[in-house]
């Protein structure tokens, strides 16, 4: 009896949020919803044997992790090339059309959130992740679990994987601005960055309150449920219990259509309760995306045009200078905030003082600030015509802010030539700890600045020896045990990091995010990076004679290979984890399926192995399974690739393969 109720109340429930997320359409009231909601938790809470994991009564939200688990993705999660204007969506057109005879386009807001992947089985969400890089996600489940948008059971009890976006409407936005001002906390620059903190906080019950949003819009394997196009992937997602954008996705046949629907969704921006920031293109038949495929970063049949970027007038309040970690001077427009692009911002770059001096930029002038989606911000004119009196000119400073060093100068740029300015160095920390760098979350730049000036922290090694400090640390004022103990489990983790992190943190000049990863999967390991020599480099796709160079002076410092032998000592991964793509027949666009514990191997190692020679690795053996990779103790796919006569591969057999 007591178990029919439940399930009867969970339906009803499921049914009710259906209505109202979904349909738009609510059938009983907020008070019968509420009163429905209350009867359940109430059973719940005195059955708890009867309790499903598919309850609503989960939306609160309650479980607090220490820690986020990583997840890889089954199918890689891409995103799209940026445009801008109309040249560029006629030359994608034209692309199109090279390989796709009188191709259709599916027209889409282009949510201005954080991509998700939700995973349910027999309908019933277990999983949901980040997209992390694309590959390796962190799993956010108890904080998808709240989102109410999101369905906890399909409407068909079925095994899929879903994308969407997980974004904060405006609304939910001000109320969640207005109660950390009420509180003294800082304020969230704009939705999409407020989303991306909710969905990685700890404790779900604080997610919970966040309010946030799902817009389904991607099935990664759309055919394996007989679907033909990407507008029958939004019905079916629409079908299965999902918000999806039904009534501003549209399909178009030509450039002109493109950009009206364009037109039409940029005088509708400003009244929609959510951010958009663009919109999305997409191939319509799934057998032309086929066709089109993948470049090595991102799939051909797709695209995401951005709006203009918004210009706001604010006025300049003080120049600030700052010292980088190479040196270099940076002159800092401070302003009073302004709202551009859905963000607040205070402050831009100048560059340097060429850039100053042609701009004529002085104190006390209204300035007009740029601001492109990501792209950080930037002053774009002086208004000459409203300068006040008395103005004076731009003067660049002579010594450096932090140590009084004379500064010299090198083409455009000041530098401060002192090695040992605090500035440097604790700029170089700020960067090793970045989010595309080591990644060690909880250090802020005021925790580094604290911890470099007490003298815990002054080298990229003193890191990995902070852990003997852990008491003294937890006695500081402002840093309880939990965040202490958090700091030192993100710094044990990010040993684990894949070398073109390391490569990328160590700041070596001109090493950016992209040239670090490039040099990465050339070399594989540290070793064999630190071996290379200028001409070897320099014949690297991407690597410039700069670069080469660049590299090679950080090289023949002593100081450098001592630090790196100090990081490797400490345990840091010296070797490159990503996919590096070796064409394999035996690999080459098949699909496999793992079964069962391998002895040599973990599951996932054997996946990036498969991944890199070219296959692609699924949950579920089906038709179109290639191989199925048993090992010991194989559960219930390996009967059905035995039944369906699916290649069948032992250990051996596959490691024999992966040597070939
Ligand atoms: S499809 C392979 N559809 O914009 C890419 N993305 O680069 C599959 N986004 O990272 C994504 N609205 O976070 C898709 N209707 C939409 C979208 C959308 C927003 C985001 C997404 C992605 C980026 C596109």
């Amino acid at each position: 009896m007591i178990e029919k109720r439940i399930n009867e109340l969970i339906q009803i429930i499921h049914q009710a949020s259906y209505e109202y997320y979904v349909l738009d359409n609510p059938t009983i009231t907020d008070q019968e919803y509420d009163d429905f909601y209350k009867e359940l938790l109430s059973l719940e809470e005195k059955y708890p044997q009867f309790k499903r994991e598919d309850t609503p009564t989960q939306r609160v939200g309650g479980e607090v992790l220490d820690k986020f688990n990583k997840v890889t993705h089954e199918f890689p999660m891409l995103s799209f090339d940026d445009i801008f204007n109309e040249d560029e969506i006629a030359a994608f057109d034209e692309r199109i059309r090279k390989v796709i005879q009188n191709p259709t386009y599916t027209v889409e807001p282009k949510m201005d959130g954080l991509s998700g992947s939700l995973l349910y089985k027999n309908g019933i969400l277990i999983r949901a992740a980040t997209r992390g890089d694309g590959v390796v996600g962190e799993d956010i489940t108890a904080n998808v679990k709240t989102i109410k948008s999101v369905p906890l059971h399909l409407k068909e009890d079925i095994d899929i994987e879903v994308r969407g976006e997980i974004y904060m409407s405006k609304s939910s936005f001000e109320q969640a601005n207005l109660e950390r001002e009420k509180k003294g906390e800082n304020l969230f620059a704009n939705p999409r960055n407020a989303a991306a903190g909710s969905v990685r906080q700890l404790d779900s019950k604080i997610a919970a309150s966040r309010n946030l949003d799902f817009m389904a819009y991607f099935l990664p394997n759309p055919e394996d449920y007989g679907i033909q196009t990407q507008s029958e992937s939004l019905e079916y997602l629409r079908k299965l219990g999902f918000v999806t954008n039904h009534k501003l996705n549209t399909v178009a046949h030509s450039v002109e259509e493109i950009v009206s629907v364009i037109d039409t969704l940029a005088n509708k921006r400003k009244n929609l309760p959510y951010e958009i920031d663009g919109v999305v293109l997409k191939v319509n038949n799934l057998e032309d995306e086929k066709k089109l495929g993948f470049t090595s970063r991102v799939p051909r049949w797709g695209i995401a045009y951005k709006f203009p970027a918004e210009e706001v007038l604010t006025t300049l309040k003080e120049i600030k200078f700052t010292v980088g970690r190479t040196g270099k001077i940076t002159p800092n427009a401070i302003f009073s905030p302004v709202h551009v692009a859905g963000s607040l911002i205070t402050k831009a770059t100048l560059h340097n003082e060429d850039y100053c001096l042609d701009k004529d930029i002085r104190l006390g002038d209204v300035i007009s600030i740029r601001k492109a989606g990501d792209v950080i911000p930037e002053v774009v004119e002086v208004k000459l015509e409203r300068r006040k009196e008395d103005t004076l000119p731009f003067k660049m400073i002579t010594a450096c802010p932090m140590c009084g060093a004379e500064l010299i100068k090198k083409d455009a740029n000041h530098y401060c030539p002192n090695d040992h300015c605090p500035a440097r160095h604790i700029e170089s920390l700020i960067h090793f700890v970045s989010r595309n760098a080591m990644d060690i979350e909880g250090f802020g730049e005021r925790i580094i600045e604290d911890f470099y000036n007490m003298g815990y922290i002054k080298t990229f090694v003193d890191f990995y020896h902070l852990d003997k400090y852990k008491e003294e640390l937890m006695e500081l004022e402002g840093f309880g045990a939990k965040s202490i103990l958090n700091l030192l489990d993100s710094i044990e983790s990010s040993k684990q990091n894949s070398l073109e992190r390391l490569l990328f943190a160590l700041g070596i000049r001109y090493v950016g995010k992209k040239n670090a990863k490039i040099l990465a999967e050339h070399y594989q390991t540290m070793d064999a990076f630190l071996a290379a020599h200028y001409e070897e480099l320099v014949a690297i796709d991407n690597i410039g004679e700069m670069i080469a160079q660049s590299v090679v002076a950080y090289k023949n410092d002593i100081k450098n290979i001592e630090q790196i032998n100090q990081l490797k000592a400490l345990g840091l991964c010296m070797t490159y984890k990503g996919s590096k793509l070796v064409v394999d027949e035996a690999f080459q666009n098949k699909t496999f399926v793992l079964t069962g514990t391998l002895e040599q191997m973990t599951r996932e190692e054997a996946s990036l192995e498969i991944e890199k020679r070219g296959g692609k690795v699924t949950g579920s053996v089906t038709g179109k399974t290639s191989v199925v990779l048993v090992g010991k103790d194989p559960g219930s796919k390996y009967e059905k690739a035995k039944n369906l006569g699916i290649v069948i591969w032992n250990e051996t057999e596959f490691l024999e393969k992966l040597n070939n």
